[in-house]
């Protein structure tokens, strides 16, 4: 087989990075290798997302960009993946002629057979698109064969943390959101499939593993073809049995679907970590009713001092968007107001912005710009000082960190169960793993990271 460079772009989300993992195990069997020089590839592709205008612009600028490597290299491959193929499919092409392959977000699994085709000399049929819907995940094992993990890299090169996909897609509709269109109806994927990846990569050395979906509360329960009694809290109970699993995680979680039984998970599986990605996109219930999230700030909160209740040292974050349509002074001031009340480690806030075919698209009363640009500034400074606020907490403090790397000066660099990045001299003359776990005094604090010492084996914390 003809050895063949491949480069893959991730745009956006963490389902990204996973789908692009997954393309590179796909590929490998059609002899292509992942390198890290756009330059030098035969087949490039740009796994894209399409959340914000931004997002999707930044796709199309490359895409731009490429059309020089085409003329330099007529023999390269270019595709586009991801949700920005799954919403324009054959509208690529016509914009960026130079495209060959458009895969949406359930079709992933065809591009080892269309780019067969395209090698077969099936030019003809250019673009090759494929954004149809799917019903069943296959599993890897189906798709790559019995080493799914060939040519990824080894837990040893950095790969002791690893994400599983457990469900695709999202029903919610929150009105401003693009994701049910681009990733389609939610779809689970069998328990089976799921706790054999899991195995596979702690038999590999793979120590901390998060769980992913849209919306992983609704894991086996509104798939139109599931009859499994499985439901998420049960998985996590099920996966967390992993022989060598030392940290377990999860991510995204709707509040208006975060059970009881759920939250009580952090206080009965150990290995699950204290931290929690709840977004909660705004503190007004005025305006959480315009976006159908179907819950109310008052729901929030109660979760939120239920998490606590159950695992008082659990960290969270959250999501914010401001300037979403009709939003007011005073709305956004309630936004405000839930910051202070629940004093998030971290937030991601982004400005509001109109994508095809939501609801909230053609809403009248938008915000303006500058006054989207003036509330998110006023929002994330709080949220900085906030999270260094939080972070000093820790200072003091003797935490467990999972050694993930060398960071600079002979530092090394790992994380905590509650996500903070920890760094810390690696001592003298000892070589640390990825995976390892260590004891660390933090003695300073910044917005972002932790810094500290290692304590010894041998002393007496
Ligand atoms: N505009 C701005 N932010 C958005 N998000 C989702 N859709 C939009 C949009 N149209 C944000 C939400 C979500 C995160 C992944 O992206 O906060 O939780
Ligand atoms: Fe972007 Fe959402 Fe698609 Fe992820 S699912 S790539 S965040 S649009």
């Amino acid at each position: 087989m003809k050895r063949r460079n491949l480069y893959i772009k991730t745009f956006g989300c963490q389902m990204n990075e996973r789908d692009s993992e997954i393309i590179a195990q796909l590929l490998h069997g059609s002899g292509f290798i992942p390198v890290h020089d756009m330059e030098a590839a035969d087949l490039i592709v740009l796994n894209t997302c399409s959340i914000r205008a931004k997002a999707e612009q930044k796709v199309y600028s490359l895409l731009g960009q490429l059309r020089q490597y085409k003329l330099r290299n007529p023999g390269l491959l270019i595709s586009v993946a991801g949700c920005v193929a799954q919403q324009e499919g054959e509208q690529i092409q016509r914009k960026m002629p130079h495209v060959d392959l458009v895969v949406g977000t359930q079709q992933l699994y065809r591009l080892p057979e269309m780019i067969r085709r395209l090698d077969n000399g099936a030019h003809h049929l250019k673009p090759a698109v494929d954004i149809s819907a799917t019903f069943a995940i296959p599993s890897m094992r189906e798709l790559t064969g019995p080493d799914p993990e060939a040519g990824l890299p080894s837990p040893a090169d950095g790969g002791v943390r690893k994400f599983i996909t457990i469900m695709q897609g999202c029903n919610n509709y929150c009105s401003y959101c693009v994701v049910p269109y681009t990733r389609g109806r939610e779809i689970s994927r069998p328990v089976a499939d799921i706790l054999d990846e899991v195995g596979m990569h702690a038999t590999r050395g793979v120590r901390e593993i998060t769980l992913l979906g849209q919306n992983v509360n609704s894991y086996g329960q509104t798939d139109p073809v599931a009859d499994r009694p499985v439901d998420f809290p049960a998985l996590l109970h099920m996966v967390a049995r992993t022989e060598g699993l030392r940290r377990l995680r999860f991510t995204t979680s709707n509040p208006k679907d975060l059970s009881d039984r759920l939250m009580r998970c952090f206080a009965e599986i150990d290995i699950l970590c204290p931290n929690f990605h709840l977004p909660v996109q705004s503190g007004s219930d005025r305006i959480l009713r315009r976006m159908n999230r179907k819950y109310t700030v008052a729901d929030y909160l109660d979760k939120v001092r239920n998490l606590r209740r159950y695992c008082p040292d659990i960290t969270l974050s959250t999501d914010i968007i401001v300037g979403f349509p009709g939003e007011t002074d005073e709305d956004f001031e309630q936004t405000m107001q839930l910051l202070e009340t629940v004093r998030f480690h971290s937030s991601f806030s982004f400005k509001y912005s109109d994508r095809p075919g939501t609801r909230s698209a053609a809403f009248g009363d938008k915000v303006a710009e500058q006054v989207k640009a003036d509330r998110l500034s006023r929002f994330q400074t709080r949220q900085d000082r906030i999270s260094l606020e939080r972070n000093r907490e820790y200072v003091g403090r003797i935490v467990e960190v999972m050694v993930e790397g060398a960071g600079k000066n002979n530092h090394l660099q790992g994380r905590t169960a509650g996500n903070h990045i920890v760094h810390f001299p690696g001592p003298p003359g000892s070589a640390f793993r990825p995976g390892d776990m260590v004891m660390v005094r933090i003695n300073r604090a910044g917005q972002h990271s932790l810094a500290g010492t290692m304590l010894m084996e041998d002393s007496d914390a």
